[in-house]
Parts: C-alpha cells; structure tokens; sequence
C-alpha cells in the first residue's frame, strides 16, 4: 500500500478577477517511509495540493487515498492517520510543552492515562523532555517549531503532511528541524511536505515532486532528476526541469477556460 497516492488533483478556485487552476491534474504516489518533497516557487500550488489531501478542502476534480482510505468517501480515516503542520500551526504562550500536548492529546478524546502517555512519548521524540514545564512563550523559534510538529504527532499518524516546516527559521534552526524530519522517518512514519528551499529538498527528500503553475513536472529522486537534464547543481536542474516542461520559471498560473467551484 502507498501512504499516499494522488489522482488528477485539481483545484480551481474562482475569484474576482477570474479563474485560478491552482492545482491542475497533479497525480503522484508516496511510498511508505520516505521523505516526499513537492517543491516549487511561490504560488505553484503547495498548499493547496496539501490542504486537499488533509481533507480541509474538496478537490474540484480527481482524488487522492491515503493509507489506502479516499480522501473523499472516507475523510475522517485519512484525519486519523496524518498529521498536518501549517505555517498557521499556532501555540498557546501561556502553556508549557506539556500542558500543550495534553490539551491537543484529548482533543483526540484520549483518556487521563493514555494522553499523558502520548504526551510523555511525544515529548521524547522531539528532544524536548527537559523543557517540559518551561511556558511555550520563552522557548526559542526551534523549540516551538518542535512543538508545532509534536502538535501533529500527538496521535502517533502515520503519515506527516508539513507545509514549509523551515520556512522563516534560519540556518541553525531549520537543521535541527530537518534532523527531527529524519529521526520520524527512522521512526517509520511517512512525510510529505512542501518546501521552494532548492537545498533542502535536495539533502532532506528521497523522492521530490517539481510543481509549477498547479502542474507537476517531473518526479524522482534528486538524483533522478538531475540524471534527467544534466545539471551541474541542483539549481540547474530545477530550471531546467522547467523549461524542459516548456514553463518559464516566472509568472502566475495561466487563467483557466471552464468552471470550477469557488
Ligand atoms: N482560497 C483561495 N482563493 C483563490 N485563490 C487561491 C486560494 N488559495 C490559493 N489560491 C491561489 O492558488 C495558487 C496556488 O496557491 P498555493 O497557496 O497553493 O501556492 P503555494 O505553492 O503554497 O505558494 P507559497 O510558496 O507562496 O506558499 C495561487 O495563485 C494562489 O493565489
Ligand atoms: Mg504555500
């Protein structure tokens, strides 16, 4: 089984000025136990792809299974098994990690017993044992960055879907978030995230979907895609895979022809 597999994803969203096919037709598979990048430059589509497969918002068209349920026919079995960090993922000041952790842990309805222990067990995942009771508001960007992802993982979900998790961290910090990435890999679970950081999605993904203008145009890994075009640097490869799809790196995504739902 796929962890996730997407098919003929598309979103199109109508607006004042018009039409906007934010996602158009993207169709992808994530195995089980790797790191799956969709990287792209801003306005590609990321989001949005991401928001539909946490089944936040409806596809105008295709569908996508996660952990073999629709996103679609069976949403609140694909809300059990993933775990999604926004860049809107926000804290309480005034909590401590742990306070934090148990307040999200019943929200999945979990008993005294069982949410502590989930809490305890989060805790020790993310390194974070020793700020236990430190309140959220005095913890540093990475620290919260953690607890933003211990938000997610809370009920233990096999798949993670993280929109940008280092964007707006500096060098040091998004390390040692993209090393947490690593660590709940080794611990089995699956990640899909988004990211325009070429050097990231080059070290941290196994496998990386390239998505421009709501189109995805190529898939593989890094290596893969460099083998593809021939680039020296990653870099390269990324604009080359574009004008390879016959897509200039810059500008919005082309203003569709047919309906779609607001
Ligand atoms: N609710 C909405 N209504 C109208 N248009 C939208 C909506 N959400 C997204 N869009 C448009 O869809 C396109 C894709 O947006 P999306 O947020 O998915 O891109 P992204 O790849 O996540 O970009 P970024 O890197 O800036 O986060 C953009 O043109 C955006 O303006
Ligand atoms: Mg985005």
């Amino acid at each position: 089984m796929k962890a996730v597999s997407a098919r003929g994803l598309t979103k199109v969203f109508r607006g004042r000025r018009g039409q906007v096919r934010a996602v158009d037709g993207v169709s992808f598979t994530v195995e089980q136990g790797e790191i799956f990048g969709l990287l792209g430059p801003n306005g590609a589509g990321k989001t949005t792809t991401l928001r539909m497969l946490a089944t936040l918002i409806s596809p105008t068209e295709g569908t996508a299974e996660v952990m073999g349920y629709d996103i679609l026919s069976a949403p609140q079995k694909v809300r059990a098994r993933i775990g999604f960090l926004t860049t809107e993922t926000g804290l309480y000041e005034r909590l401590t990690p742990w306070e934090t952790l148990l307040f999200f842990g019943r929200i999945f309805g979990y008993g005294p017993g069982e949410v502590e222990a989930r809490a305890e067990a989060t805790l020790r995942v993310l390194g974070l044992e020793g700020l236990k009771h430190r309140r959220v508001g005095t913890l540093s960007a990475g620290e919260r960055q953690k607890l933003s992802l211990g938000r997610c993982l809370i009920h233990d979900p096999p798949v993670l879907i993280l929109d940008e998790p280092t964007a707006s961290l500096d060098v040091f910090v998004a390390r040692t978030v993209t090393e947490l990435i690593r660590r709940l890999r080794a611990e089995g679970h699956t990640i899909l995230l988004s990211t325009h950081d070429l050097h990231l999605a080059e070290r941290l993904c196994d496998r990386l979907g390239i998505i421009h203008r709501g189109r995805l145009v190529a898939v593989g890994s890094p290596e893969e895609l460099g083998e593809e075009v021939g680039g020296v640097d990653f870099e390269e490869v990324f604009f080359r895979t574009l004008r390879r799809a016959g897509l200039s790196p810059m500008g919005a995504n082309p203003v569709p022809g047919r309906a779609g739902e607001a």
